[in-house]
């Protein structure tokens, strides 16, 4: 199996006018890094880091593949709810592993593993479209939250239910359902345990955002088969390639301190992830959320007060250069643009020869769709940096399962190494908390004060 490796050329002195000098790299960035290491070691035996352990956790890998071989098998469709980091996973997956047009392939097409939704956001245009798609009597509701609280996916589960208990009848219900949620508590575990709902875990010590490689996204994996241990030998790999204190051989350590660096040094907090593959477009929003969750916060690690955070922007190459690049290029700099580069993509379209007097389109023919897009990011990271704009590039051999667990792993770790950089908690997000509260009151839950919100100022509506 062939690693995924980070070129960071791009953000090296001389290479890069203003760049990081490699003798810093070696010396001051390596001591710092060595620090936010032991801190991730030291959570880490604190038993805090569960993200950390998920590949080599076999008994929750059986669990899944029990349910996801035996009676997930029995469905054409399967609709994971979830929203943050209980979607964003299983979706990103999806893409990049089954691929963007997986849910309109014919049965045999999907050689008889059934279509795969997620349904995050209760819009109720997306939620009446679905469900109109949908043979309940045909389809697994998958609700995911590791809360078993979250008001979004509650809201989704009661409607499905409503639905289901018309459609199949409230016995039959049951065995349309499969709530994966804390391994201990939480209102969903609750209900799962009073209807005997079939239920699997999400072990205490790991957060949505870092949940992937869980039953929060292996069981969406495994329905749809996806090989789930290769995707966890690629996740294993990963993790034990960043077990390193050696800066130069760990490569989430070496992405995290340099755009740690970036922003602290250089002016540079806007972190954009730009693979050049449309299967990896929904990966840059999980990336997104696993950044911008963890990273932005108004307290350091020991709680005292200190506003920071870099913001995370999702793009994808080469559709982007024809939006966000004139920015990414000439606009104010700060940004460090991160490549992701396909080095096989397992397809080969050749480009025809054809127009041979119109030099504007002759010069495509004999080439590849994929020979373009390699092109095109070699030469927009070139174009970069000659004019001094930092950029590194995640390589990836191929997409596949083990690619994907290696990825997974990569970013989750170089996040926790980051909050360790920046000295915040990675794995808290109490911002969220009070738009929860003030949500909760304004829909009426029980014990929960009704906030005091103003109406809208009519001077001030336009
Ligand atoms: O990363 C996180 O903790 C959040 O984004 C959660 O995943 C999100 O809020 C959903 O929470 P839950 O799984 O409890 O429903």
């Amino acid at each position: 199996m062939t690693a995924v490796r980070i070129d960071v050329g791009n953000l090296m002195a001389p290479r890069l006018a203003g760049g990081v000098e490699p003798q810093r790299l070696r010396g001051e960035l390596s001591d710092t890094f060595r620090a936010a290491f032991a801190e991730m070691e030291r959570r880490r035996e604190a038993g805090e880091l569960g993200f950390l352990d998920l590949p080599y956790r076999t008994e929750l890998v059986r669990e899944v593949t029990a349910v996801a071989d035996g009676f997930g098998q029995w469905f054409e469709d399967v609709a994971v709810l979830g929203i943050g980091g209980s979607g964003l996973g299983a979706e990103s997956l999806r893409d990049a592993l089954l691929g963007p047009y997986w849910n309109a392939m014919s049965d045999e097409e999907r050689d008889h593993y059934p279509r795969l939704h997620i349904l995050d956001n209760p819009d109720p245009h997306t939620f009446r479209g679905l469900m109109a798609r949908l043979d309940p009597a045909r389809t697994l509701f998958n609700v995911v939250s590791k809360s078993g609280a979250t008001a979004e996916t509650m809201a989704l589960y009661l409607a499905v239910r409503d639905r289901l208990d018309e459609s199949v009848g409230p016995d039959k219900a049951r065995g349309h359902l499969l709530f994966t949620t804390d391994h201990r508590r939480g209102a969903l575990r609750r209900i799962g345990e009073e209807e005997g709902i079939p239920m699997l875990p999400v072990p205490e010590n790991v957060g949505g955002r870092f949940s992937v490689l869980s039953p929060v996204g292996l069981l969406p994996a495994a329905v749809t088969g996806v090989d789930v241990d290769a995707l966890l030998a690629g996740a294993a790999a990963m993790e034990q390639r960043c077990r390193e204190p050696e800066l130069l051989e760990n490569p989430a350590g070496l992405l995290a301190t340099l755009l740690y660096d970036a922003e602290v040094r250089g002016g540079r907090p806007i972190h954009v992830l730009m693979p050049y593959a449309d299967r990896l477009r929904t990966l840059t929003f999980w990336f997104q959320q696993l950044w911008a969750e963890s990273l932005g916060k108004k307290r350091r690690a020991d709680g005292s007060a200190h506003i920071h955070g870099p913001t995370p922007v999702a793009a994808l190459g080469a559709v982007d250069q024809h939006s966000l690049l004139q920015l990414f290029v000439e606009g104010p700099p700060d940004k460090v643009i991160l490549f992701m580069e396909v080095e096989d993509h397992g397809q080969e379209v050749p480009i025809p020869v054809r127009h041979p007097d119109v030099p504007e389109v002759a010069y495509l023919g004999g080439h590849t769709l994929e020979g373009l897009l390699h092109t095109e990011r070699r030469a927009t990271a070139e174009a970069l940096r000659r004019e001094g704009r930092p950029n590194a590039t995640v390589l990836v051999p191929t997409i596949d399962a083990h690619a994907m667990g290696q990825l997974y792993m990569f970013f989750q770790m170089a996040t926790v190494l980051a909050g360790a950089l920046y000295d915040v908690d990675p794995l808290d997000q109490p911002g969220v908390e009070l738009g929860k509260q003030l949500t909760y009151g304004l829909m009426g839950r029980e014990g929960v004060e009704v906030p005091e919100i103003p109406d809208p100022d009519p001077e001030w509506v336009v």
